[in-house]
């Protein structure tokens, strides 16, 4: 029986619960009325938050209040169906409903012990997700805050199994004084690769840059030679997806090459990955299973809540040597698996809850919808913009699309007006992103569950209208 004091407490925490349901209710229910960016006000509203810190507390109530009132208006629909920046997809309701469960449950998974409901999720949320992209059964990984911290993840394991190889070991001896290590990696590489490049010690600068296609893809015969002349400890970095037209460095011609010649093979996949697990688009990454590491996020294509993605590798044990973490109050749980043993993070968000209910409720018929769904969609928005005058500067094969409007001005312009107008949002780029000579582009990426047709004909429109009366 509860006392009253406990009572009390239960039924103001209720309140206050309700209070958030509701407002997250009002904020999802007013999106479409509203245009995807704020307005400057909102934007300048939010210095209302801009205060000392109070001496003496607030009532959740107030505090919730002035989170739904100030905070709720400046926020961009970056989870809505015209969103077209960056490359973010939107919760989709049963991983968003699965984080809000997840947050009452507030679970730390580091160790099975700490929540055998996190940990069971785990293990089959990371197995599904192997099973998905086609890798072998074997692989495994680990849930991390995004693609770079899987690339971070990785580029240590590789490291330091690479290494290991020569008979050095990194963690307990450090880098001074080993074997150097040969990194390979795109002209186009994405910038977090670069940076777990350089936060792994392998130096941003001393890479061997491989020359790319004009989509954007490692170039075969050029990646063929650099993985030829190597000697020694080697790390071959590729990618699926190019984060600008979405294009896949040629790994059925590149792995195999790279193992002949002793090399680690990791893929960042954020979010090209998943092309893997859609029959239809699956030949872009076609030879991408063979790799020893991937990095993939949940939180860009499969539509999962901020922040989610997955470190995955071919051999664990490889993991588990840069990994572990050992503390006398640590239970040795052996043979189990041990999230914080196999990931930088010990304490960690339960992130395997809403990978799971997504995956649950899609299952792979699903995902492979979602992930053709959003390709066709991209098809679609590319053949509106050219048809209206605007020039597509690649091959559209995944979600990726980048619009030029005449002019290196005009298309700034162009991309200025359509933030303005709030009927969509897109970004801008520079393309080729490594050429000096690159031309200003709009960028699209379709990657959101929400958006249909005729969502994409609306965005398409006003984008086609906003650069016509610029032109006039
Ligand atoms: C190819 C690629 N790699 C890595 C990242 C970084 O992912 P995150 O923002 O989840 O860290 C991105 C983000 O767009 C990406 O497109």
């Amino acid at each position: 029986m509860q006392d009253g004091v406990a009572a009390e407490r239960h039924a103001a925490q209720e309140e206050v619960l309700r209070r958030g349901h509701d407002a997250a209710q009002r904020h999802l229910a007013a999106r479409s009325g509203r245009p995807v960016a704020p307005s400057a006000s909102d934007i300048e509203a939010l210095s209302a938050f801009d205060i000392e810190l109070p001496t003496h507390g607030t009532e959740p109530l107030q505090t919730l209040d002035l989170l739904e009132t100030v905070g709720g208006p400046g926020t961009i629909t970056s989870n809505g169906p015209r969103y077209f920046g960056f490359v973010t997809g939107g919760a989709q309701p049963a991983a968003m409903a699965a984080a809000a469960l997840a947050s009452a449950w507030d679970q730390n998974a580091a160790l099975p012990v700490m929540s055998p409901t996190a940990a069971a999720l785990d293990a089959v949320a990371v197995r599904w997700v192997v099973d998905l992209l086609g890798l072998a059964p074997s692989a495994t990984g680990t849930f991390c805050g995004g693609a770079s911290e899987a690339n971070l993840i990785a580029m240590i394991a590789a490291r330091d199994a690479v290494l290991a190889k020569e008979g050095w070991d990194v963690q307990a001896d450090g880098l001074a004084g080993g074997p150097s290590i040969t990194v390979i990696t795109s002209a186009e590489t994405h910038a977090s690769m670069k940076k777990a490049i350089g936060l792994a010690g392998l130096g941003r600068d001393q890479c061997v840059l491989v020359e790319t296609t004009p989509q954007g893809a490692m170039d075969s015969a050029a990646g063929l030679e650099a993985i030829a002349a190597v000697d020694g400890p080697t790390i071959v970095a590729l990618q699926a997806g190019n984060v600008n037209t979405g294009h896949s460095d040629p790994f059925a011609e590149l792995i195999p090459a790279a193992h002949d010649a002793g090399a680690w093979v990791h893929v960042d996949g954020a979010f090209g990955l998943w092309a893997a697990a859609c029959p239809s688009r699956a030949d872009l990454v076609a030879g991408v299973a063979g790799a020893d590491s991937w990095a993939v996020d949940a939180h860009k294509w499969l539509n999962v809540n901020y922040d989610s993605a997955l470190a995955l590798i071919a051999d664990g044990d490889n993991l588990a040597r840069s990994m572990r973490a050992d503390g006398a109050y640590l239970p040795s749980s052996a043979g189990e698996r041990v999230p914080m043993n196999l990931g930088l993070q010990m304490s960690q968000r339960a992130r395997a809850i809403e990978v799971w209910a997504a995956l649950h409720t899609l299952g792979r018929s699903g995902v492979a919808d979602l992930i053709e769904g959003s390709c066709a969609l991209a098809e679609r928005f590319a053949e509106q913009l050219v048809v209206g005058g605007a020039e597509v500067l690649h091959d559209v094969v995944l979600n990726q699309v980048l619009v030029a409007f005449g002019s290196d001005d005009m298309t700034d312009a162009v991309i200025d007006a359509v933030q303005k107008d709030g009927t969509c949002w897109a970004g801008g780029t520079s393309w080729p992103a490594h050429q000096p000579n690159a031309r200003k582009a709009m960028r699209l990426s379709v990657s959101g569950w929400e958006t249909s047709d005729a969502d994409i004909d609306a965005a398409a429109a006003a984008i086609l209208r906003c650069w016509s009366s610029l032109a006039s």
